[in-house]
């Protein structure tokens, strides 16, 4: 399949993978984002609430101008709680509430993606697209978007979670962290859900298939036949490696591997780094911003 579509119909393609990004990021009811965070910010801090900030929209342009480049990066906002001595006390179960996104990885990584797999198109690299992490399922339902957007009938898009959070750490170079669903409830969204956004979207077909579970109990024995992209969103070092080792095989030459959390989980950098050295992978790694990276296999 190559990317030959007329000018015309690419703009439109263009013009309808801009409008699903907008939607999957919440770009384009961001000042609804800014009133929730700022009503929640009262509750949570005992303040009475000004309505005015829920019908002035502009006394929230600081706010909003935050919002936009923590999107533009794939960070978020922590409301914080403020203590009788002034100091702050973050409240990480509010991200629940207040990030409404459907993906969380930003949009210089979303554009990153998009290159990525016009570039497979452009090459006829062969394979499947792949995210083993997905949460609310957003940067699957835009590779499902992608190829529905270029009528692509013979590729698979791969959606691979526990669909109930991060396990707790069980390898040594996790020991430090702990983002199973008791401290961050907000990374366990079901499989139920995930499906009902695809849907919201319609773009839950038989071109997507979900695997349920733990990497290391579904990835080796999952029927996929061949990758073009590999996108590891699982945060530690055994989930990326899970992924690797199950997957990196099957990923044609040519295809891209991207790694999220290269940048913002220093135990899935030592993963890939321990993986590409194992390997004597030399391929360059490509930073897309400062948490994400890529390589293309050779
Ligand atoms: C940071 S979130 C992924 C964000 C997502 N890519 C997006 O577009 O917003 C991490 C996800 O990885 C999943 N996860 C992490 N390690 C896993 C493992 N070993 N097995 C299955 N799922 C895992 C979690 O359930 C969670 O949904």
């Amino acid at each position: 399949m190559t990317n030959q579509v007329p000018s015309s119909q690419n703009n439109l393609i263009n013009r309808y993978l801009e409008v699903l990004k907008k939607s999957l990021l919440n770009e384009l009811y961001i000042e609804n984002e800014a009133k929730i965070i700022q009503v929640i910010s009262s509750v949570v801090n005992n303040e009475v609430l000004d309505l005015k900030c829920l019908f002035d929209t502009n006394l929230n342009n600081e706010l909003i101008e935050v919002l936009t480049r923590i999107k533009q990066d794939g960070d978020f906002l922590t409301i914080h709680k403020t203590n009788p001595d002034k100091s702050l006390t973050p409240v990480p179960e509010l991200r629940n509430l207040t990030e409404l996104s459907h993906t969380m990885i930003g949009r210089k990584r979303l554009d990153n993606l998009q290159c990525c797999m016009e570039e497979i198109l452009r090459n006829n690299i062969p394979g499947d697209f792949i995210e083993t992490g997905v949460w609310r399922g957003g940067t699957t339902i835009f590779m499902r978007g992608f190829l529905a957007s270029y009528d692509v009938k013979d590729r698979f898009v791969w959606v691979a979670d526990s669909f109930m959070g991060v396990p707790p750490s069980s390898h040594e170079e996790d020991k430090d962290i702990d983002l199973s669903a008791s401290v961050l409830p907000v990374l366990a969204v079901s499989l139920e859900k995930v499906k009902e956004l695809f849907s919201r979207y319609d773009l839950l077909d038989s071109q997507v298939k979900f695997l349920k579970g733990w990497f290391k109990d579904t990835l080796h024995t999952a029927p996929i036949s061949q990758l073009s992209l590999l996108r590891l969103d699982g945060d530690l070092y055994e989930s990326t490696m899970d992924a690797l080792n199950a997957l990196y095989d099957k990923v044609s030459s040519g295809g891209f591997i991207i790694i999220d959390d290269y940048g913002s989980v220093s135990s899935c950098k030592v993963a890939i780094n321990t993986f590409r050295k194992e390997r004597k992978i030399e391929d360059e790694l490509i930073p897309v911003d400062k948490h994400c990276v890529f390589w293309v296999k050779s």
